[in-house]
């Protein structure tokens, strides 16, 4: 709805992990070398922990990009399922026939036969595990068949569990400890740093943009100062107060998006609250009465930031 008056192509902010969009900040580069130097140099079992918005499915998906050609990759996104299913969404998608009668033996032999098959060519498999977290605890015997799967000297399948942070706690769980022994290389993937996000909005507005022409610095240096701190550098945050702030810009028939706009995004964006600095938190709490009070809160630190520094 704004596209065209701003000059962009599609939607800048929109909150579908798109790996065109992909911005290396340091900590989603930090996640991306570790995985592809691990990956490469034939680590069997890895980790990426990640808060809640923070990148883990578009930090996947621009691993996948990387790694086209270079190997053969699967993508589950979402585990919560039994153990068998997990294996037959490997053989799925993996494009691997199981001839009948399908059970757990099967499945198995005819997922080594392609293991197998891809290893005799050079071509190293990967599977990506995203959601994690959700993983049911019985499914997890599935992955520690599915990482026995080796030659006597590399194993046959590589795979990537990203999750967020109940991933850990659910591989310390004693029952299945046996598999946390097995990753070698892990990665906490937390928000972006605050000085970062004036680079990142811009290089979203780039990305989107209809030409060269277009103008990428719409967002005013406090008001990108003033989204890093609501947002908490969250990128999905950043994008949903980003959106909102263009949309009110649009509105008004502005061509920069400035602090007021931000104060007001922020004012009806559940989950930004969280956070704003800690004076303004203080003041919630002393005031707040339940989550119900999220609006009446936002306005409160909206109020308490008009006369301030956002
Ligand atoms: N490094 C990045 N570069 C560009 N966009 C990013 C980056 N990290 C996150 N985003 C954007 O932020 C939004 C949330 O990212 P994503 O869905 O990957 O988070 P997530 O960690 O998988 O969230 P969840 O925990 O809910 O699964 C998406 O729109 C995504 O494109
Ligand atoms: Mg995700």
């Amino acid at each position: 709805m704004y596209s065209r008056h701003f000059s962009l192509r599609e939607a800048p902010f929109s909150i579908t992990p798109d790996s065109a969009f992909f911005y290396p900040h340091e900590g989603a580069q930090a996640a991306l070398n570790m995985l592809l130097v691990a990956l490469r140099s034939g680590e069997g079992f890895l980790k990426i922990v990640g808060e809640v918005g923070c990148g883990k499915t578009v930090l996947c998906r621009q691993l996948l990009n990387t790694l086209q050609g270079e190997c053969v990759t699967a993508y589950i996104p979402n585990p919560d399922m039994g153990p068998d299913d997990l294996l037959m969404a490997l053989t799925h998608e993996l494009s691997v026939d199981v001839a009948p009668p399908l059970n757990r033996h099967t499945v198995l032999n005819a997922l080594r036969g392609c293991l197998l098959k891809h290893a005799e060519t050079g071509r190293p498999v990967v599977v990506c595990i995203d959601e994690a977290q959700a993983i049911p605890l019985r499914t997890v015997e599935s992955l520690r068949l599915l990482s026995n799967l080796e030659t006597e000297k590399r194993k046959l399948l590589q795979i990537v569990l990203l999750g967020q942070p109940e991933l850990d706690e659910k591989l310390s769980r004693p029952e299945i400890r046996q598999l946390l022994q097995r990753i070698t290389f892990s990665e906490y993937l937390g928000p972006m740093m605050a000085q970062r996000v004036p680079a990142y909005l811009a290089h979203r507005m780039a990305t989107a943009a209809l030409s060269n022409a277009t103008d990428t610095k719409v967002f005013e240096a406090d008001a990108a100062q003033a989204i890093a701190r609501f947002s908490g550098g969250v990128p999905r945050l950043i994008n949903v107060l980003a959106h909102k702030c263009l949309m009110l810009a649009y509105g008004e028939n502005e061509h920069r998006v400035n602090v007021r706009h931000v104060r007001l995004a922020a004012a009806e964006t559940p989950g930004v609250l969280a956070a704003v600095p800690w004076w303004s938190r203080w003041k919630r709490v002393g005031r707040s009465k339940g989550a119900g009070d999220t609006k009446a809160s936002a306005r409160q630190v909206q109020d308490h930031h008009s006369g301030g520094s956002l």
